[in-house]
């Protein structure tokens, strides 16, 4: 049999012919809002990858700004660009799994669709590869050479702090576990991508915490430039998403993580009754059972937009789809306070103590809630497109 020399040249299967400029490298880039931001890309992209073993495959959440139609635009006059749109989803790590998984080449690069990442290290970060030097290759900003440009001190600790915790899920040093810019071989991806938490912002993290063998990282400096244009869609929330991602990297296994964050902020709801209540019933004397009664609306609603912006912040409704929502929510829940009820009170007759009694009711009143709204209300089924 013939050596092969690199991916770039391959026997075509079977027939003995050399193909030369066969597929090497994905770059995979994850896309909201980055209209103004791709041709940019792309054209940076050429002037430093040669040959012709290589393709972008933009992965965009069916951005309102028309990201999608400007990257097909770019399409029909030059076959590396690849356009993948995913209707009524959202997430950063999940894009680039879909992305990943969408590629057929041995190696796959992620980098921002914004120019924040430095393109010139790909080359090198592919050659580490080619040379089986690493199954990963980190772009980093925190080794020797690298750097995170203009960013603000608060930002900036933001970013150590986070990187500190990060060391909870995974055990191999790296400087920069947070970075959104990495080239790896596909053959680590493959038996990582079923233990995936798909969670948030930070895919290098969730693909190292959840590959069964121990992958093989080298890092090489960057600097993080200044986005192109457009805004960054890095808000407090994505702190809530890492949280969640290091819960699931370490519990998950145990009990669902948004079955936590359901149970969070159920707690919170408690409080939002209460406070509703006393103002009501204590400070404006209005009868205790319409005050009880707006109160049970305000947590409900309080619940439903929390869950909405933080539990399934993956699939979160808006406009209209968000009213919709509301309403099968309201209409669970009040079931699953029936069921509370009547299961505690069932408990409480056959001299079971109250607390445990009521614990009971409220164990399996929210257990009905989750499992019902988790069908109902965000649902990936039978929903159209949403802006
Ligand atoms: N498909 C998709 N879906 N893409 C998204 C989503 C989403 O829900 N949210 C953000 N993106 C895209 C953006 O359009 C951009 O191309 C890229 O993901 C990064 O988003 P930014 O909003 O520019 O993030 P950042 O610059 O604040 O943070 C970046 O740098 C950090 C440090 O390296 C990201 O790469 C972080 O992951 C990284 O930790
Ligand atoms: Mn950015």
């Amino acid at each position: 049999m013939m050596k092969m020399e690199s991916p770039a040249m391959e026997l075509l299967a079977g027939t003995g012919e050399v193909v030369v400029g066969a597929l090497e490298l994905s770059v995979i880039v994850p896309t909201f809002n980055e209209r103004d931001n791709v041709f940019e890309l792309v054209q940076r992209l050429e002037a430093r990858l040669n040959g012709n073993g290589w393709e972008i495959i933009f992965v965009d959440d069916d951005s309102p700004d028309g990201t999608a139609a400007r990257v097909r635009e770019i399409a029909r006059g030059n076959p590396r660009v690849r356009c993948l749109q995913r209707i009524g989803r959202r997430g950063l790590s999940s894009a680039c799994v879909e992305g990943m998984m969408a590629s057929s080449a041995p190696y796959l690069a992620v980098m921002d669709g914004d120019c924040q990442h430095d393109e010139g290290v790909l080359p090198r970060m592919l050659e580490i590869l080619r040379r089986g030097e690493a199954d990963v290759v980190v772009g980093s900003r925190y080794t020797d050479g690298g750097g995170i440009g203009s960013w603000n001190t608060s930002r900036a600790k933001m970013s150590r702090f986070a990187t500190r915790l990060s060391r909870a899920v995974i055990r191999q040093h790296l400087s920069d576990p947070m970075s959104g810019f990495f080239a790896l071989r596909r053959d680590a991806l493959e038996p990582a991508v079923r233990n995936l938490s798909n969670i948030g912002f930070k895919i290098l993290l969730d693909l190292i915490a959840s590959s069964p063998q121990r992958l093989r990282l080298k890092e090489t400096p960057y600097h993080f430039r200044n986005r192109h244009a457009g805004e960054s869609k890095l808000d407090s929330q994505a702190m809530w998403g890492y949280v969640m991602l290091l819960a699931d990297k370490l519990i998950g296994h145990i009990v669902p993580v948004r079955f936590v964050a359901f149970g969070l902020v159920g707690t919170v709801g408690v409080f939002v009754h209460f406070a509703v209540l006393s103002t009501l019933f204590r400070v404006m004397s209005i009868p205790f059972r319409f005050s009880q009664a707006a109160a049970t609306m305000a947590a409900m609603a309080c619940n439903f937009a929390l869950n909405n912006a933080l539990t399934y912040r993956d699939m979160r409704l808006t406009g209209w789809q968000w009213i919709k929502g509301l309403m099968s929510f309201g209409l669970a829940c009040s079931l699953g306070a029936l069921a509370n009820v009547g299961i505690a009170s069932y408990l409480f007759r056959r001299d079971t103590a109250w607390v445990l009694a009521a614990l009971a009711g409220i164990v399996v009143g929210a257990v009905w809630n989750y499992a019902v709204t988790g069908f109902y209300t965000w649902s990936k089924e039978g929903r159209g497109p949403r802006s």
